[in-house]
């Protein structure tokens, strides 16, 4: 299954959650319609995901983050044909991973009459708070579970890194971007990952436009100086380094932004090892930091498959997980990179 969470968008997906809802247990038991499912999926002071199979709607998710007990998931909907297929799994860990940025604590209630739900949220560590009798409607209880991370009071959002991807294709089915886009869902909790999509607009390197700087030239060097480390994913043209690629670094080797930025080389077309070994060195002479322990093969060659294909696989998704894992860890224990100045650009 190939399952891609997204904030909601527009009234016909509103209503297509709705009619799930209101055909779905536990909410036929609880008497919840088309209309009042409606009225919950476009409340904006909810925050609603949708989860997608494909074309067809797998899911939702409704996240109430405001008022005394706050991170509070309202409601994971699961349509029927996709139950016991990971996707509420999947959907209650979105959940998670949103509410953990900002509170200590996820909160959730299962009806009594509910046992499945009530063993999945033990099996993911959620304890029994207590039971609100007639809460929704009479005869029924609802039972609030918590997961939690520590007290409130001390509780700050996991420090964010922000790691900038770079793709050496500029091909619109590219498998490197396609690598690139999934990793910003297999990173670790805090931290961020942002494809950066300007690479084309480049212009052609030439030390004489140093000195009145195009404005894209400009624009990369802020993303690559404002991000904790870079991921690249190159195909290997000719046995070499892309042209694209290959003119986004020389634009850098004059500034301060790539030395001892820590960099991480991910290789979907396995072997390529020309353009592998030749960005290593490149990486290398411009003096950035190589993450030997985050740098990967992923074999995607060939293969039409997409950010959400990579994700829902888990013999492509799991070693990626751990290359970022230990990229964090990388970065997390070198402290900050030189300061200007410690340093002479190489050149040639
Ligand atoms: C002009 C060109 C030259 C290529 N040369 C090589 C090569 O030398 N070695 C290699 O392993 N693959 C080579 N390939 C195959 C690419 O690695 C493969 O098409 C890859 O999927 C391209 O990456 P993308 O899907 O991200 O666009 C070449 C592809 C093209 C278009």
């Amino acid at each position: 299954m190939t399952l891609l969470i997204r904030p909601l968008a527009g009234p016909a997906e509103a209503e297509a959650c709705a009619r799930l809802m209101a055909a779905s247990e536990p909410w036929i038991t609880l008497g919840r319609g088309f209309e009042a499912s409606l009225r919950v999926l476009t409340d904006a002071a909810r925050e609603r995901y949708v989860a997608f199979d494909g074309e067809r709607l797998a899911g939702f998710l409704i996240l109430n983050l405001q008022g005394a007990f706050v991170g509070y998931v309202q409601t994971v909907c699961v349509a029927s044909e996709m139950r016991g297929r990971g996707a509420g799994t999947a959907l209650v860990a979105f959940a998670e991973e949103r509410i953990f940025r900002e509170h200590p604590n996820v909160f959730l209630c299962v009806s009594s009459f509910n046992p499945g739900a009530r063993r999945l949220y033990e099996r993911l560590g959620y304890t029994f708070v207590g039971e609100l009798a007639d809460y929704l409607v009479a005869g029924h209880a609802e039972l609030l579970f918590r997961k939690s991370r520590g007290p409130i009071v001390g509780y700050g959002p996991p420090r964010r890194l922000r790691l900038l991807a770079l793709a050496g294709s500029l091909r619109r089915a590219s498998v490197n971007t396609a690598l690139l886009r999934a990793c910003a869902h297999l990173a670790p909790a805090g931290v961020e990952v942002v494809l950066y999509e300007g690479l084309g607009t480049l212009p052609l390197f030439n030390p004489d436009l140093e000195a009145g700087e195009p404005a894209a030239v400009t624009d990369f060097r802020v993303h690559v100086r404002g991000a904790d480390g870079l991921l690249i994913s190159s195909p290997e043209y000719a046995h070499g380094v892309p042209g694209l690629l290959k003119n986004a670094l020389d634009w850098l080797v004059g500034g301060f932004e790539f030395i001892g930025k820590p960099v991480a080389l991910l290789n979907a077309t396995p072997p390529a090892t020309w353009a592998q070994a030749s960005l290593a060195e490149t990486v290398t002479v411009m003096s950035g930091r190589l993450v030997q322990e985050a740098s990967l093969d992923v074999p995607l060659r060939g293969r039409k498959i997409d950010e959400a294909g990579i994700v829902a696989d888990p013999a492509l998704a799991e070693p990626v997980r751990t290359a970022l894992e230990a990229f964090t860890r990388a970065i997390e224990g070198s402290g900050s990179p030189p300061p200007p100045g410690s340093g002479s650009p190489p050149r040639g």
